[in-house]
C-alpha cells in the first residue's frame, strides 16, 4: 500500500520511499516492545479502522480539542492568512482534511492562489480528502504525499511563501526528544517567508484531560485496543485484544497524557514476522501513545531550541487549546 500512486502528475511522490522500510520498521517495533516499559509507536493506531475511530473521537463531547480548534480557526483564519500570506499550504497529518477548508475559504475570499500539499500516513483518507478538495476548490492545486511527518519532510517541496499547518495537537504525540528533532528539521527547511501554524492542547485540570482520553462510550478504548489488531495483521501476531484493557492517565511532571494497554491476565504473545515472544504478567502495561500538553511558555521554549519563535498566539476563551503561528527567528 505504501508508495502506491496518488496523483499521476507528481511522480516523485509515487516511488516507494526506500527498500529498507519493512526491515527497519520491524526492527524498530521489536526494540520498542523489548523496552522495560514495552511501547508500540502511536502511528500504528491509524489503520483504516483506527482512523475511523479517531474521527468518532473528534465528535465526542468529552473530546473538546477538535471543536475548540475549529472554532479558533474559524474566528482567526483571516488574521492567519493576512499574517502568513502564503503561496503554498502544506498540511502535515491531514486526516479527513476538514480543517484546511477553513484556511482555503479565507484564501479564496482574498483571491489568493495557492498550491496545497497534504501529507498523511493513511492513504485512503488522503485520497478521499484530495478528491473532495479538488472538486470543492477547483482553483487550487492539490498534491498528496503518503508519509510520516518524522521522516518525510524532505518530500514536501521547496521552502518559500509556505504555510505549514500541523493541526489537532498531533505534535504532542511526539516524545520531547522526537519533538526536538522534528522542530529542528522543519526549521532548517523553512526560510524567512515561511510560517508554521501549530495546534497544541493546553495544560489544564487533570480530570478534564483524563476524561478526554477515556470516554464513557468506550470509543477511545476501542481506538487504543485496535492497535493490537494492526500489529497482528502487519507482523503476524497473536495478540488477543480482549485480554487487555484501556488505561489513560495524566502525568503532571511531564505534562503529558499516556495511553496504555493493561494485560488482564498472564499471557504470552508472539509476533511471527519480527520473531518476538512477549511474556506478559497480569497487570503488565504497554504504552501506545503520549499526548503532550503545553503552555505558551513551554511551547516557546521548545520552539526556541529550533530557532523558531511564536509570532501569534490564538486561543479560545477558556484557554483549552491554542493555535500558534511560528516563524524562524532572525539572528
Ligand atoms: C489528535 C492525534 C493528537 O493525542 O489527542 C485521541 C489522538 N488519542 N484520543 C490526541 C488521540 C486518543 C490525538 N491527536
Amino acid at each position: 500500500m505504501d508508495g502506491s500512486p496518488l496523483r499521476k502528475d507528481a511522480p516523485e511522490d509515487l516511488a516507494p520511499r526506500s527498500s529498507t522500510r519493512p526491515i527497519d520498521e520491524g526492527a524498530a517495533l521489536r526494540a520498542s516492545l523489548l523496552q522495560e516499559l514495552p511501547e508500540i509507536p502511536a502511528r500504528y493506531l491509524y489503520d483504516d479502522t483506527g482512523s475511523e475511530l479517531f474521527e468518532r473521537i473528534t465528535g465526542l463531547s468529552v473530546y473538546y480539542q477538535t471543536r475548540t480548534e475549529i472554532s479558533i480557526l474559524e474566528s482567526r483564519a483571516a488574521d492567519i492568512v493576512a499574517h502568513a500570506h502564503p503561496r503554498q499550504l502544506v498540511e502535515l497529518g491531514s486526516g479527513a482534511g476538514r480543517k484546511i477548508r477553513i484556511l482555503l475559504d479565507s484564501l479564496r475570499a482574498d483571491g489568493r492562489g495557492v498550491t496545497c500539499t497534504m501529507l498523511d500516513i493513511n492513504e485512503l483518507f488522503l485520497l478521499q480528502s484530495i478528491d473532495r478538495l479538488s472538486v470543492d476548490y477547483p482553483e487550487f492545486a492539490f498534491r498528496g504525499v503518503v508519509g510520516n511527518f518524522m521522516t518525510d519532510l524532505g518530500r514536501l517541496g521547496p521552502a518559500g511563501g509556505r504555510l505549514v499547518v500541523f493541526f489537532a495537537g498531533t505534535v504532542g504525540n511526539l516524545h520531547p526528544d522526537e519533538r526536538r528533532s522534528f522542530f529542528g528539521e522543519l526549521s532548517q527547511r523553512m526560510d524567512d517567508s515561511d510560517a508554521l501554524l501549530l495546534g497544541v492542547d493546553l495544560v489544564k485540570d487533570p480530570a478534564r484531560l483524563e476524561a478526554a482520553y477515556d470516554d464513557p462510550e468506550g470509543v477511545t478504548a476501542a481506538f487504543n485496543l485496535n492497535i493490537l489488531s494492526v500489529l497482528n495483521r502487519r507482523f503476524a501476531g497473536d495478540f488477543d485484544p480482549s485480554a487487555f484493557r484501556h488505561r489513560a492517565f495524566y502525568d503532571p511532571e511531564n505534562a503529558w497524557i499516556e495511553m496504555r494497554l493493561v494485560a488482564k491476565r498472564k499471557q504470552d504473545v508472539r509476533l511471527g514476522a519480527i520473531d518476538l515472544e512477549l511474556a506478559l504478567d497480569a497487570g503488565a502495561e504497554i504504552r501506545t501513545e503520549l499526548s503532550c500538553k503545553f503552555t505558551r511558555a513551554s511551547l516557546e521554549a521548545s520552539a526556541a531550541a529550533a530557532n523558531l519563535t511564536i509570532d501569534r498566539w490564538y486561543t479560545d476563551p477558556d484557554d483549552l487549546f491554542a493555535l500558534a503561528l511560528l516563524r524562524r527567528r532572525r539572528p
